[in-house]
Formats: structure tokens, sequence, C-alpha cells
């Protein structure tokens, strides 16, 4: 049945929680980190976007309008672009409701009114709750829509004094705005993430050799962990998180695989799998 080819589910996977627990509450609000961390994951996500005034928050989209009331909030301002808000204008939207509406068995009165995270209060209330254990995992999206964001990441994990932690990950699709984090902080872990698409045409080992000047790890798309890329990687002493996994047999097929931890909306039910202390 194929059990017995199965490498043992041990505790060396990391956890990490995608945008929060964000199968159970809002994404990217403290209430979905909150989750996370009560779940023991052991890497809270966070997705970069940069307002108006520059300032960094947490979320997945380029937009306001799917995780928020921006468009009943403010219904001229079609397409609702973070860059073209300020914080203080972002600040006075919810974004928890909406997941009542869309996830209603999950839904509960405490996300009405969630706030739409900076990232330093993400950092400040992730090592805060976590009790030294959950890391900080994060991503810049779109870079080439914020200039200077990565000057603005760093500049931010000197100020809340997490930039040495061990358990500290900066990811991205953009091979340029991970080479520009570790021109500015080289001894920070950086990940380069994949989609099927930028591998095609690839040759997976000449691919991980190339960017191991800057990389410590690879997040690919769960579909492109085949045999060929494990060996490739930790050949060449990269790390491999895919995403995002959310049904068991992913989590065991994987972890069965080799990778180094995994991205999930379901932190709870990949801990329950491994054989943590
Ligand atoms: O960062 C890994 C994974 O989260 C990439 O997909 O779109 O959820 O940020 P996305
Ligand atoms: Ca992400």
């Amino acid at each position: 049945n194929g059990q017995s080819t199965l490498r043992p589910l041990t505790s060396d996977v990391a956890v990490i929680a995608h945008r929060g627990a964000s199968a159970y509450g809002p994404e990217h609000t403290l209430a979905a980190y909150k989750q996370a961390i009560t779940m023991k994951a052991d890497y809270v996500e966070f997705d970069l976007q940069m307002t108006k005034d520059g300032q960094l928050i947490a979320m997945h989209d380029e937009t306001l309008a799917r995780t928020t009331n921006a468009k009943e909030l403010y219904p001229d301002r079609a397409p609702w672009r973070v860059k073209d808000f300020t914080l203080d204008e972002i600040k006075r939207l919810d974004a928890g409701s909406w997941f009542n509406k869309a996830y209603p068995n999950q839904a509960k009165t405490a996300y009405i009114g969630e706030k739409v995270p900076t990232l330093e209060e993400a950092i400040n209330f992730v090592k805060q709750h976590g009790n030294g254990k959950a890391g900080l995992y994060m991503e810049t999206k779109a870079p080439n829509v914020y200039p200077g964001m990565e000057e603005k990441v760093i500049e931010i994990l000197k100020k809340t004094n997490v930039l040495n932690d061990e358990k500290l990950f900066l990811e991205s699709f953009s091979e340029e705005s991970l080479r520009k984090l570790h021109n500015l902080a080289p001894n920070v872990k950086l990940i380069q993430l994949y989609t099927g698409k930028m591998m095609a045409g690839k040759d997976v080992y000449q691919e991980m050799k190339r960017i191991t000047d800057y990389a410590s790890g690879v997040g690919p798309s769960k579909e492109l962990v085949l045999p060929k890329l494990m060996q490739a990687a930790h050949q060449n002493k990269l790390l491999v998180h895919p995403w995002t996994v959310n049904s068991r047999d992913d989590m065991v097929s994987l972890t069965s695989l080799g990778v180094d931890g995994q991205f999930t909306n379901y932190p709870d039910q990949f801990e329950n799998l491994l054989d943590k202390p």
C-alpha cells in the first residue's frame, strides 16, 4: 500500500501558518496569527504590501477589495489599490467581516472589525504571544510596484529587534527583490518561491545551483516537489518549503519526500500528523 516507503513523520518539518491560521480566521489579522500561535505553528507567514505613505502592511492582495470592506467605505476609489491609500485610511477598514460571510462555518463575532496590521504590529504581536517559539516568515509581494520596499523591510526588522533571529525567513517570487534583501542583510535566510511556470523549461539541478549565492531555500508550488527537485535542492544545501499544503494526503506525501517545511492554512492538522514533543 506504499506505507512502508514512507519516511517517519518526524518533528523536523517546519509548520508554516500561511497568512496565519487562515482556514480558521480572516487571513492577515492578529486573530488569525493568534490562532496559528495557539496551534503551535513554527512560523507565522505574512505577505507584505506598501501604503501610499510608505507603510508596510500585512496583506496578500495588491488591492483592498477582497479582504476588507473598502468597496463599501470608499465606493468611489476603485480598484482600491493598497498603494493609493494611506495607512490612516486603511486602519478605518474592517478586515474580518468578509471572512464571516465567506466561511459561515468558521465565523466568529470577534472577527468583526479586525484591523489590517502593519508589519511592525504583526511582528510585535507574534513575538509577544509566541513565547519565543513562533518564528517570522515574510514575503515581499509585488516588489516592482513598491520601490524601496526591501529597505523598509530591513528597517522594521532592525527596529523590532528581530533581524538576527534564528527563526526568521524572508521569501519572494522576485529574484531581484531577494538579491536586494541579500545585499542589505547578508545573514538573513532567503527563500526563492517558484510557480510551475517559473520552473518550466529549466534544468532543476542548474537552477538550484544558480541560486545558492543568495538563497537558503526554495518555496515551490507543491506540484513541483518531485524526487529530482528534492535531490537537487538538498545537494545544494537548500531547504524545501512547498505551498500551500492543505490536505492530509499532501502533508503526508510531501513529508515523506523529505521537505523541510510546509505552508498550510491548517497548522493544527499538520502539527497533529507530526511526532512533535
Ligand atoms: O509564500 C508562499 C505562498 O504563500 C505563495 O503563495 O499567493 O499565498 O502568497 P501566496
Ligand atoms: Ca505568501
